[in-house]
């Protein structure tokens, strides 16, 4: 069988960025920079980006162009049974992300439709008020959906989609921005997110939020990038690549910054509280569904159509990441047991609609804990594992080789010396010493 691949390097460039942008870059990383000071998270942010996730996200991809299957089997071609379980662990992973993604998708969606019926002067409070038969009916909605568009194939339906959206994404979010920045208040966020607070770069606590936060904003540990990197042709090189995709993922992130740290300023100057009892900003949880909607109303029509906005942001960046999560066990399932796209992509959903239901159900303590669990503690491990793999078990010259075969400049260059090297000994240090500290804590 012919295996499937993008139509273009770009393809590939805004798809696996399209699984890298996502609630992560508008929601997480403002509302984790705005709880651990601004500018030091940031900057603290941007070089663990650089110095961790990003070698981290090389090696991933390699293993996935060597296996050029699917991710049991390329791990499984690399380090045996181990290697296979790995995989395995991987799936599941991504698909728990999947599960609670959707949830927090079917959300958005509701408070789309909720400012889109309100300018059409109809008001139907179901669609924002938190309830299990909300949060299923809209959560099970975004799953099938992207089902929709994933059992159309890679081509068709992933990278078409995604190569749609991204370039959207990018201009809804620079004219929020723009808007947010010339209210009352903005210019107060816009200097608490550019200046740093050197006293806060020492809290350990800032450091673990900074690494979960990288890594699962670059999808990394759970055969997304594996996956994708294996639909590339044979010459494309890496590292350039996986810069490309990082260097977008952290822009966008960036740019979410300054529409949403100015916002809650704005919202302050308004009169809503966005201080906790203990002085610090409020909590990322209710950030974007509790503070946003309410600076929307204050605002009136033109909150309504910003609302819309907004929220239309966030459900773009949220199809083209759970697309990504759907197609790494499809592709698993397609190639394992001959089921064709359309079967294989709809069992994985069915699957995944059922952990949701389960979270939905025990929300009050099962969210949080799979939250945790899958993006604090299993992407950050399987990434560390996936440098050992490519570190220790890959002679050298093939690991390089695999990385960019065609490319002469980079034979040459810094990262042709130093990474071998780094993604075997310094990255998974790093990665462990985050992962002790916080056990400790
Ligand atoms: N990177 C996505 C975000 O920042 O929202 C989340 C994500 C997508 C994590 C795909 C893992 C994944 F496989």
């Amino acid at each position: 069988m012919v295996k499937t691949q993008f139509s273009s390097r770009l393809g590939f460039v805004l798809t696996a960025a399209g699984s890298a942008v996502g609630l992560g870059n508008i929601w997480g990383f403002p509302t984790q920079a705005a709880q651990h000071g601004g500018g030091a998270f940031l900057l603290l942010y941007l070089v663990l980006v650089f110095a961790l996730a990003y070698p981290a996200l090389v090696a991933e991809m390699a293993i996935g162009r060597r296996g050029h299957q699917e991710p049991i089997a390329d791990l499984g071609s690399l380090a045996g049974l181990t290697g296979k379980l790995v995989g395995v662990l991987g799936l599941l992973a991504v698909s728990a992300i999947l599960s609670f993604y959707l949830i927090v998708a079917g959300w958005l969606v509701g408070y789309m439709g909720d400012a889109l019926l309100k300018l059409l002067g109809v008001d139907w409070p179901w669609l924002t008020e938190f309830g299990l038969g909300r949060n299923l009916a809209l959560g099970g909605l975004f799953g099938l959906l992207t089902w929709w568009v994933v059992q159309r194939g890679l081509q068709e339906g992933i990278e078409t989609w995604s190569r749609r959206l991204m370039p959207a994404l990018l201009l809804v979010l620079i004219a929020l921005a723009g808007y947010v920045l010339t209210l009352p208040g903005g210019s107060e966020g816009l200097a608490l997110y550019l200046t740093p607070n050197p006293a806060k770069l020492l809290e350990p606590s800032l450091w673990l939020a900074a690494t979960g936060q990288a890594f699962f904003s670059l999808s990394i540990g759970v055969c997304v990038m594996m996956v994708y990197a294996s639909y590339l042709d044979q010459d494309a090189s890496l590292p350039k690549l996986g810069l490309q995709v990082t260097l977008i993922d952290s822009g966008i992130a960036f740019l979410a910054g300054l529409l949403v740290i100015p916002a809650m300023y704005v919202a302050k100057a308004q009169g809503l509280a966005i201080l906790d009892a203990k002085g610090e900003l409020i909590s990322s949880d209710t950030l974007v569904f509790d503070l946003f909607p309410r600076l929307f109303d204050n605002l009136g029509s033109a909150g309504l159509v910003l609302s819309l906005g907004f929220f239309l942001l966030l459900t773009l960046a949220a199809l083209t990441s759970t697309l990504s999560m759907l197609e790494v066990p499809t592709a698993s399932l397609v190639a394992r047991t001959g089921a064709s796209r359309r079967q294989a992509s709809g069992m994985v959903l069915a699957l995944v609609l059922v952990a949701m239901a389960l979270i939905c159900w025990q929300f009050q303590w099962l969210f949080g804990l799979v939250v945790k669990v899958v993006t604090q503690y299993a992407q950050p491990l399987l990434g560390l594992v996936f440098c050992l793999f490519a570190g220790w078990l890959w002679r050298r010259d093939s690991l390089l080789k695999t990385l960019a075969a065609k490319d002469e400049t980079f034979a040459k260059s810094w990262f042709w010396r130093l990474w071998p090297g780094y993604v075997k000994l310094v990255c998974p240090l790093l990665i462990l010493l985050v992962m002790v500290q916080s056990i400790l804590q």
